[in-house]
């Protein structure tokens, strides 16, 4: 039996792949490669001496996903494959709402077709909103989040919900994660963005490898330490071992589970940036900056709940999250290309 993994050359995705496959799970991986390269696949072959299936395959196309239902034995599946820009997604709503829902909407119909019930899914600490205080608490009610991106986590969300309502045997698993960053310790599989980096640490990187001459940093007069914005980074094999566990818990009993996936502390900017430079020797120039519209001052997890229920808690450090970064960084400058 297979666990099909949607979005399974992305970023998060990749790493989860290597984590599953580490223990010997068999492996399908849909992804359309709208953001993501088929290298990935060899990458992660390279790691763990295994190579998943691999399709490449819209989610939003049933009669697609349908024909790999036929083809391979799926037992669960953890749903990665979703745009994820959160500025883009306020210029194009439409095609987030349209793409986010369309693909879980299509996903959970297929698999109910096959009697597959059990679903991990990727959704963000963005459903908390902006107005539940920090740390985040599961049982929080879901806020309203400032982006169009986080409006479709909401919603995909409330719509797995509403299908364990409509049919108690479906297992679903609500992963919210905080600020994912790092990569393989190998440098193999990292993140790779396309055009200018929206997030704080790939910007760093790519300054670091020489890509862009300095970083902006999006405001310095916040109420937090030292007035930049403070947030809860986990490294990204943290989080894919979370997604293992959670994985393992769906066949505890049919139910909804919803866990924060972070470390419960917070870094600011500056922190993150001095980290970076402390760890690698490489010097980031940066300059004070306005503020970024829609960012919120603090945000970091409560993780008492993955710990209790799923025995989960992140290991690695902010030094290790930089240290895995430059390492991927400084092997893959121009990301899968060119190689
Ligand atoms: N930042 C900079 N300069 C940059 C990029 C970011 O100063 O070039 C700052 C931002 O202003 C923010 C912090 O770095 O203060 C972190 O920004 P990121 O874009 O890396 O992360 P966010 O916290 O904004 O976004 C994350 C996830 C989203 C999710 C959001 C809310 O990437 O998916 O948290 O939960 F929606």
């Amino acid at each position: 039996m297979s666990i099909l993994v949607t979005g399974g050359c992305g970023y998060i995705g990749s790493h989860t792949v290597v984590e599953l496959l580490n223990l010997g799970k068999e492996v399908v991986i849909v992804d359309d490669l709208s953001n993501a390269s088929a290298k990935v696949v060899d990458r992660i072959e390279e790691i763990t001496g295994k190579r998943p299936s691999f399709y490449q395959q819209d989610v939003v196309d049933k009669d697609g996903l349908r024909s790999i239902f036929k083809k391979e034995q799926i037992e669960a599946s953890i749903h990665f494959a979703a745009f994820k820009a959160v500025g883009e997604s306020v210029q194009k709503p439409g095609a987030y709402y349209e793409n986010n829902i369309m693909s879980i909407l299509s996903l959970v119909e297929v698999m109910a077709e096959f009697d597959v019930k059990k679903i991990v899914f990727s959704s963000s600490a963005t459903v908390y909103g902006s107005l539940n205080p920090s740390p985040y608490k599961e049982d929080m009610p879901v806020g309203v989040p400032t982006s169009p991106y986080g409006q479709t986590k909401v919603m995909c969300e409330q719509i797995l919900r509403d299908i364990y309502i409509s049919d108690n045997n479906w297992s679903i698993s609500l992963l919210r994660y905080f600020n994912p960053i790092g990569a393989h310790e190998s440098g193999l599989i990292g993140e790779d963005p396309s055009g200018i980096p929206n997030n704080l640490m790939p910007f760093i990187a790519q300054v670091a490898v020489g890509k862009r001459e300095f970083l902006n940093i999006f405001g310095d007069d916040y109420e937090t330490q030292d007035g930049t914005c403070v947030r809860d980074y986990i490294h990204v094999v943290d989080l894919a071992k979370g997604h293992v566990k959670a994985l393992d818990k769906l066949n505890q009993a049919p139910d909804v589970y919803t866990y924060n996936l972070g470390s419960g502390q917070g870094t600011s900017v500056l922190e993150l940036v001095h980290t970076f430079v402390a760890v690698t020797g490489v010097d980031i120039p940066y300059k004070m900056a306005p503020r970024r519209a829609g960012d919120l001052a603090s945000f970091y997890a409560n993780a008492d709940k993955a710990l209790a229920d799923l025995n989960w808690k992140t290991e690695k450090s902010i030094e290790d999250m930089c240290r895995d970064t430059w390492n991927w960084q400084s092997k893959n400058p121009n990301g899968y290309e060119n190689q």
